[in-house]
């Protein structure tokens, strides 16, 4: 927690301690209204007393009023600024943090969790800041002002407000004791209510489809139920200690009135008077003293929420990168060599390695395919020259520099990734293709046009609503599948890269384009290097190398006539799609 407040900027740091001075004289004034209050009661009990120094004391109470009404606005402005600021940089951090997360982190912490640390979580901490700037610091103050004035106004008094005292601190103590553990857990609900509703809505078509309505409100109700019970639980605790710190102040102005009555009687005449306004001033000095502890402890509970969600912060914040910078910029020539040199891969807490010992050399200009069945290991395999995940043997080379060598900028500066399943972001289809930086000047008009130009893109685009400018929804929901390849191959090629990296980006194409797209690409990309996934073998017959791989091991390599002679496994493939409507 405290290390989240080192966010504070000195601006911030000024405008508190403006907040305590400021504070420090709003408990003076609060504690001036007794005086005056003491003083009406005496002049009112006195015959003959003036009227104008009652109007006086009122006068001044009403001023001191007031003072607090003024201060109180002021600070609230202040907290406001500070800890929506503090807010703000919190996210920051948070986002940027998980913008460096590898694909193995974003796993390990789930999305629905990392959504919830960003939001909800900070939400948190920037509440409890402010009402521990606003009320919290305040309250220790009043209590300890109120106590010293309390000191010399009689020992029996104090001694009945120092027994509440205690009966209040072992109330709070066991509500703590019983609520903090569940604030944990009201978290770790909040994420799993999160996770539920994600799901259901990414996959609301399926949940149509399948007629699954009744299923998933189940699954929501039973997160939801969760959530609620356990906010109840603690909602009821608390809901316990605030009519019981009422019912203690109440009891305790008894209770000092009581005290009080038995000093008075037992007094002489004479001193009566100055006995029963100092019970008056007593009295209220005793409930400022309750009410800065009930303050406390209501503080107490937002700090304790505020703890664990600093906690699930600093998670965030702390967690290890795995995937470490290198600092080499520029590779050996010649550019666009990729080499794998005995790759061995296993995802992070699997039991068994997903490659194993991958070796091949694709060299500038070359196209090297990459066929195999289902969950064979092929876009694990791809995923490895980007260093989504690193390697956990041997090693994968770029111009004959390890990839873990380079900056990862620089890494990916080099290559142009399209990823199995496309990604749009909500824009115009000119900010998703002329997408990110590369290190060079920004993707100019023309490059864009150019680019799905040769994804052969362009007849759907310039038919869309503002053609280059049109509008993509978030997820690209408003393309077709296809027409989503196709621009996220267009993403690729306006990056003008060294390596291409196609992991099954030609799927969803029919023949026709499929065959069009790779004539283009071979005339345009003229010294790129390619690395090409597909399922068909009619995508990748014109490779340079084709690899086979199965069950994360490559069973033949060669071109396709090669292989057609010799990789049993190869030609079963070709086989069953050559025969019907291929090539
Ligand atoms: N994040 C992950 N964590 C653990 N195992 C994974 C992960 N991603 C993939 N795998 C496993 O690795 C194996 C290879 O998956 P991969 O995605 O590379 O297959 P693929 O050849 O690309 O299949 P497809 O043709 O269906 O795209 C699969 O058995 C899969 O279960
Ligand atoms: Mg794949």
């Amino acid at each position: 927690m405290l290390r989240l407040l080192r966010l504070l900027t000195w601006r911030d740091l000024i405008l508190i301690f403006m907040c305590l001075c400021l504070i420090v004289a709003q408990v003076w004034l609060s504690l001036k209204l007794p005086d005056y209050m003491a003083t009406i009661t005496r002049l009112v009990q006195t015959p003959h007393s003036a009227m104008r120094d009652i109007l006086y004391a009122g006068g001044m109470m009403m001023l001191c009023t007031l003072g607090i009404f003024v201060i109180t606005f002021i600070t609230g402005f202040f907290v406001a600024k500070t800890s929506s600021g503090l807010a703000m940089r919190l996210r920051r951090r948070v986002f940027d943090k998980t913008m460096s997360f590898s694909i193995g982190e974003m796993n390990k912490f789930s999305t629905a969790s990392l959504i919830t640390r960003t939001t909800n979580d900070i939400t948190q901490i920037q509440m409890f800041f402010m009402m521990a700037l606003k009320i919290g610091i305040r309250a220790p103050i009043m209590a300890v002002w109120a106590a010293l004035k309390m000191y010399d106004k009689g020992w029996e008094w104090t001694a009945v407000t120092g027994i509440f005292v205690v009966v209040l601190l072992m109330m709070i103590g066991t509500i703590y004791a019983l609520a903090i553990p569940k604030f944990t857990i009201v978290q770790k609900q909040t994420d799993n209510l999160n996770r539920v509703t994600r799901e259901n809505l990414a996959g609301i078509r399926v949940v149509h489809a399948y007629n699954a309505e009744a299923y998933q409100e189940r699954k929501f109700g039973r997160a939801n139920d969760k959530l609620t019970k356990t906010s109840l639980f603690t909602h009821r605790l608390m809901s316990v200690a605030e009519p019981g710190t009422q019912f203690l102040l109440t009891g305790l102005i008894l209770a000092i009135y009581l005290v009080g009555a038995y000093i008075i009687n037992g007094a002489p005449d004479a001193a009566r008077l100055g006995l029963f306004s100092d019970m008056i001033v007593f009295s209220s000095y005793a409930t400022q003293v309750i009410a800065s502890f009930m303050i406390l402890t209501f503080i107490l509970l937002f700090l304790s929420r505020a703890t664990v969600s600093a906690r699930r912060i600093n998670q965030v914040l702390d967690a290890p990168i795995n995937i470490i910078d290198g600092t080499v910029r520029h590779g050996n020539a010649p550019s666009g060599t990729i080499e794998f040199r005995d790759v061995c891969f296993r995802y992070p807490d699997a039991s068994a390695d997903t490659l194993h010992n991958i070796s091949f050399i694709a060299r500038p200009g070359e196209t090297v395919a990459i066929i195999g069945a289902t969950g064979s290991g092929k876009s694990t395999l791809v995923n490895l020259v980007p260093r989504f995940y690193d390697v956990t043997s041997g090693a994968i080379l770029v111009d004959g520099v390890d990839v873990r060598n380079y900056t990862q900028r620089a890494l990916r500066n080099r290559l142009g990734y399209a990823s199995q399943r496309a990604v749009m972001f909500r824009g115009t289809v000119t900010s998703n293709v002329a997408y990110g930086d590369n290190g060079r000047r920004r993707a100019t008009r023309e490059m864009v046009r150019r680019a799905v130009k040769i994804a052969q893109a362009k007849n759907f685009v310039e038919k869309m609503d503002g053609k280059y400018n049109a509008k993509i929804a978030q997820g690209g929901t408003n393309l077709s599948g296809g027409q989503r390849q196709r621009l996220s191959i267009a993403r690729a090629v306006c990056r003008a890269p060294e390596i291409y990296i196609f992991d099954d980006t030609f799927s969803a194409l029919d023949y026709k384009t499929d065959r069009a797209l790779r004539a283009e690409l071979r005339r345009n990309t003229g010294g790129a290097t390619t690395l090409l996934v597909a399922q068909r073998v009619g995508t990748i017959m014109n490779a340079d190398q084709i690899l086979v791989l199965e069950n994360g091991r490559i069973v033949g390599r060669g071109t396709h006539d090669e292989l057609m002679k010799s990789c049993p496994i190869y030609i079963e493939i070709a086989k069953s799609q050559l025969g019907n409507g291929g090539e």
